[in-house]
């Protein structure tokens, strides 16, 4: 399987999502990106529900919603119901692991679970087989633009070993800091979805970049 390219729009142009949102329908990159922050998990606020509601009804890609979120639980039919496509909650965040994936498959969604840089894979060894997707922050959770964390390598190489060796299909997506000097060292290392938010957002040419980060 050739990996996936997900922009993360907390880089765009809030003033002109609209184009953003086409140039990512008309680039090779594969997945939307959501960051849904509120203030709380992490010191930051993203966007609101109808802003993801619009944004969704344009988007027509593969729609990645990364919950930063206390108490994940609570929007799990909200976003649902909204067109998500993978539901990613903070295993920090949630006491009942193994319920709220259930709910997340119940409603249609595949359910992924993000660790922050400090946590350690093995709060996630009895979940591993029941997830689409594990999602290593490569960076605090929180902001874009910040400075790609160098132990991920090393942690993303036990990951895709923990994954193997309990026969899981999850997909493991790195968050944080990629970009067109680390990329090739992270699909090496095992990853299958690069997140991009200033990379892609930020360079002159938005297309091409997701186009070098695709090859
Ligand atoms: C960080 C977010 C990321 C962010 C990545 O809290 O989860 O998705 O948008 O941005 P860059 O690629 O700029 O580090
Ligand atoms: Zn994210």
């Amino acid at each position: 399987m050739s990996h996936k390219i997900a922009p993360s729009i907390l880089a765009a142009d809030f003033l002109n999502l609209s184009k953003d949102i086409q140039m990512v329908n008309d680039s090779q990159a594969d997945w939307f990106h959501l960051d849904i922050m509120d203030g709380l998990f992490v010191p930051n606020i993203s966007f609101g529900m109808p802003l993801v509601g619009s944004l969704f009804k344009e988007a027509k890609k593969t729609l990645d919603v990364h919950l930063m979120i206390q108490q994940p639980d609570r929007y799990v039919q909200v976003y649902a119901d909204l067109g998500a496509d993978y539901y990613t909650y903070h295993i920090e965040a949630e006491n009942h692991g193994h319920r709220i994936i259930q709910s997340i498959h119940n409603s249609g969604m595949k359910a992924g679970v993000a660790l922050n840089p400090h946590t350690s894979l093995s709060s996630i060894e009895e979940i591993i087989q029941d997830v689409d997707l594990v999602c290593i922050m490569s960076v605090n959770p929180g902001f874009g633009g910040q400075d790609f964390i160098e132990n991920t390598y090393e942690k993303v190489s036990r990951l895709k070993e923990l994954i193997l060796s309990k026969n899981s299909s999850a997909l493991i997506e790195i968050d944080g800091g990629v970009n067109l000097e680390n990329y090739t060292k992270l699909l090496n290392h095992g990853a299958d979805v690069l997140v991009a938010g200033s990379t892609v957002f930020k360079s002159d040419n938005p297309t091409k970049t997701i186009a070098e980060l695709k090859k």
